[in-house]
């Protein structure tokens, strides 16, 4: 693609016209595939998300793809790369799409109080060693016709802006900037990356509800700490730091 710039992240890439899903087929291969192969769909007959959930991929309307990284990380520190990731989208849609779009702590990309992008990452990894990770990005670019139970919630660009979008730009844009910030990462820690998932936050400074293993918890969200983590104050009046779970914000 004339709009890759990059020197690892989408050298190899497979095209499906239609597969279950882009996350399943990487996670099929990844053992057996080069650092930065990425796996793009037109279509996903069974899409995932985050916690369980479906994922609606239409035909040619969105970016559905898998991107398979392995990186010399510790287990725990792979968590922060749907952070990177969601900065990437984010920089991507401002780069060739020109609006700004804010982040839904960890990672859902949101425009107009509705979301545009998720992001889904999952990981092989051993005690102290990662095997490889998979990082799931789906985009709706063009999609015009979600159904009913999602108007309130999804968008697309397309919708958003009234213009269509060329995909295989926005594609080569969020891979450029996905390189950019996984190697910023890589040498530098998320303390290079921290900025940016807070001035993108859509979830600081507002009253949230999150969904852990413990159960709901409810209270203001103040910031994002040094490991990635969201700072919370209770409404118990502690303050709490949470590394993943669902999280929803008031008004969204
Ligand atoms: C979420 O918001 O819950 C995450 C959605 C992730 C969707 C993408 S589309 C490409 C990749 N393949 C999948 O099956 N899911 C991810």
């Amino acid at each position: 693609s004339p709009y890759l710039s990059t020197n690892f992240i989408g050298k190899y890439y497979i095209h499906k016209s239609i597969i279950d899903s882009t996350n399943n087929f990487a996670k099929e291969i990844a053992s057996n595939a080069p650092d930065g192969t990425i796996i793009i769909a037109e279509e996903q007959t069974s899409g995932r998300g985050r916690l369980g959930r479906s994922w609606l991929s239409q035909k040619g309307c969105g970016i559905w793809m898998s991107v398979i990284l392995k990186p010399d990380l510790q287990p725990q520190q792979a968590i922060n790369l749907t952070q990177v990731a969601a900065i990437s989208v984010v920089k991507a849609i401002e780069e060739i799409v020109n609006v700004e779009c804010k982040i839904k702590w960890p990672n859902d990309i949101i425009l107009n109080n509705k979301k545009v992008c998720g992001i889904l990452t999952e990981m092989s990894s051993e005690i102290d060693k990662i095997n490889y990770v998979v990082i799931g990005i789906g985009v709706n670019v063009n999609c015009d016709n979600f159904p009913e139970e999602l108007k309130g919630k999804a968008t697309s660009l397309y919708l958003e802006t009234h213009s269509k979008i060329d995909r295989k730009k926005l594609t080569g844009s969020i891979l450029n900037n996905l390189e950019l910030y996984y190697n910023a990462y890589l040498q530098k820690g998320f303390d290079y990356i921290r900025p940016i998932c807070i001035e993108k936050s859509i979830t600081i400074g507002r009253q949230i509800k999150v969904i852990t293993n413990e159960g709901e918890i409810q209270g203001y969200a103040v910031t994002i700490d040094n490991t990635g983590s969201l700072v919370v104050d209770t409404k118990e009046a502690k303050r709490i730091s949470i590394m993943s779970g669902d999280v929803s914000v008031r008004g969204l």
